[in-house]
């Protein structure tokens, strides 16, 4: 298959751009189109069409019981694929959409099996992306869309990003720029009471709960060793994000990062390691390796953008291992913790 690349400057997009235009055409053909969000790019297809929902799983080679997120234009689409209009659900959507929160809710009839892996909820999120926005506008469709990367590996940033993995896999991609956010959306499920974080990301803990008081958040016992498809929320229990080369974390500082560098120097070939370093560190002289300035530590959002980046980038070159320190628990350090414990099981 010929991949179809069609470009848009997010400041033109509007559901009347050209290559919008045809990107909604296909769509609403039942092709699969790549796309900008916020957080990372997704792939898309008309999550009303069973068969085309198919094509993405097939493209992506993603088991069938891991759920798909669909993306609505607004609230009021969201509505016709939900039952049970809660006021926590108004609440939540008032203060975050368009935004990086997945919102799980009972789906309404209109929703495929296919989309949900046969669950009772569905995941739906409005992004602020103006290229998706415009998108899903001028399709006038809800749209499904995992992130775009192959099963289990990085999540795409770029286009060049989704051209790595799916080159000759989908229709087309619709190219427009970086992603902002750099780690995908936080999922919620607020049919539980209390309602439940199953994975962190840049709507915080802290704002959920400013705005409707104690939440839970997901913990995973790697000791349950489920299948994937008897999981809560399927992403909590895998390996997920991941580079091919072995990831290995630094809880601590400079100090801890410095000396698991010394220690991994020895185990890998000459230039074979990579490092994501924070550029305010001063990493002293440590031998063959290469780094790679990750951004102002501390700064989550500033590392949160760069990450996927990073991964992609040392996987590139070809390094064996790459060593990254671990960002604290607060804010959007919490999903980039996250992101690098899923990325670094075995
Ligand atoms: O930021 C994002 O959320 C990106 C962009 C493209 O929107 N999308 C994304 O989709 O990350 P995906 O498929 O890579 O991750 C969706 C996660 C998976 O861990 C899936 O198991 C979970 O959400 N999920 C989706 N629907 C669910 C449902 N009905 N019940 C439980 N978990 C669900
Ligand atoms: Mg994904």
């Amino acid at each position: 298959m010929n991949t179809e690349r069609l470009n848009v400057d997010p400041a033109d997009a509007s559901a009347f751009h050209p290559a919008i235009l045809r990107a909604a055409e296909m769509l609403r053909a039942g092709k699969l189109v790549a796309f900008p969000t916020e957080t990372v790019y997704g792939l898309g297809a008309n999550a009303l069409d069973a068969d085309a929902v198919a094509r993405i799983f097939e493209a992506k080679g993603r088991p069938a019981w891991d759920p798909l997120i669909v993306h609505v234009s607004d609230p009021e689409m969201a509505r016709t694929l939900m039952v049970d209009v809660t006021e926590q659900f108004n609440r939540l959507q008032q203060a975050f959409w368009p935004g990086a929160l997945t919102l799980l809710l009972r789906r309404s009839d209109r929703v495929p099996d296919i989309v949900t892996a046969g669950r009772s909820t569905v995941g739906l999120r409005m992004p602020s992306h103006p290229t998706a926005h415009a998108l899903i506008r001028a399709a006038g469709l809800p749209i499904a869309a995992p992130s775009a990367n192959l099963f289990s590996h990085t999540s795409p940033t770029t286009g060049s990003h989704v051209l790595h993995d799916l080159d000759g896999r989908i229709d087309a991609l619709l190219d427009s720029g970086r992603a902002t956010i750099g780690v995908e959306s936080t999922v919620l499920d607020i049919t539980q009471s209390p309602a439940i974080i199953y994975r962190p990301g840049s709507v915080t803990r802290e704002q959920i709960e400013a705005l409707i008081g104690p939440v839970a958040v997901y913990a995973h016992k790697q000791e349950l060793a489920l299948e994937g498809g008897v999981l809560p929320s399927p992403g909590v229990g895998l390996r997920h994000y991941a580079p091919n080369a072995k990831l290995v974390l630094v809880e601590g500082g400079l100090t801890e990062l410095v000396q698991t560098a010394r220690e991994q120097t020895q185990s890998v070939a000459h230039n074979r390691l990579g490092i994501l370093v924070p550029t305010d560190w001063k990493v002293p002289e440590l031998g063959p390796s290469i780094f790679f300035p990750w951004g102002k530590w501390r700064c989550w959002d500033e590392l949160a953008k760069r990450l996927y980046l990073a991964l992609r980038y040392l996987d590139d070159l070809g390094v064996e291992m790459i060593l990254a320190p671990l960002p604290d628990h607060d804010g959007l350090g919490a999903a980039l913790r996250d992101r690098l414990q899923k990325a670094a099981r075995e």
